[in-house]
């Protein structure tokens, strides 16, 4: 069987240390942006903040892991939904650069070199996904 890759098992290491990261990851976000608190004020249950969450990593493991098929349509067609929510340009950016640092952040010493080039590499993928463009 294929190794899992260095990315994934940053995220395996992830979850199996901290748990669910939905709490570390606003809590960094908003920190770093507090203009952004105020667009989750509807998600009284943290309910779209989780799904985003987990849409979020299951598009970075999607990229690392292959062709990254799944992840391509999503991100640019989110990227389109969230100009809707008044979402800044940059911010998935910032997101993604979130969870990469909650995640070297958590694993400490368990932060491979590997899983540092599998994140660099992933998240040049995410910034090269732009929105659709809508040829007319
Ligand atoms: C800082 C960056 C981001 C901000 C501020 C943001 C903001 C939001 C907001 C406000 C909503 C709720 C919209 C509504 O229902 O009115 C939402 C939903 C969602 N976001 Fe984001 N978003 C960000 C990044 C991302 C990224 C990187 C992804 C995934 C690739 C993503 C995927 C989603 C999905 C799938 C939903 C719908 C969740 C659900 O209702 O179940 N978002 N986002």
């Amino acid at each position: 069987m294929a190794e899992r890759d260095p990315l994934t098992e940053s995220l395996t290491l992830l979850s199996e240390r901290a748990g669910d990261v939905t709490g570390l990851v606003y809590t960094r976000l908003f920190a770093a942006h507090p203009e952004l608190e105020d667009l989750f004020l509807m998600d009284t249950d943290g309910g779209v903040r989780g799904s985003m969450l987990s849409q979020a990593l299951e598009c970075l493991m999607n990229l690392a892991d292959g062709p990254g098929t799944m992840a391509e349509t999503v991100i640019r067609s989110e990227r389109i939904n969230h100009d809707t929510y008044d979402v800044p340009i940059g911010m998935f950016e910032v997101f993604f650069d979130i969870i990469r640092d909650v995640t070297r952040d958590t694993l400490g010493p368990a932060w491979t070199p590997d899983m540092d080039t599998a994140w660099k590499n992933t998240l040049a993928k995410t910034d090269s996904l732009s929105a659709f463009s809508l040829a007319t």
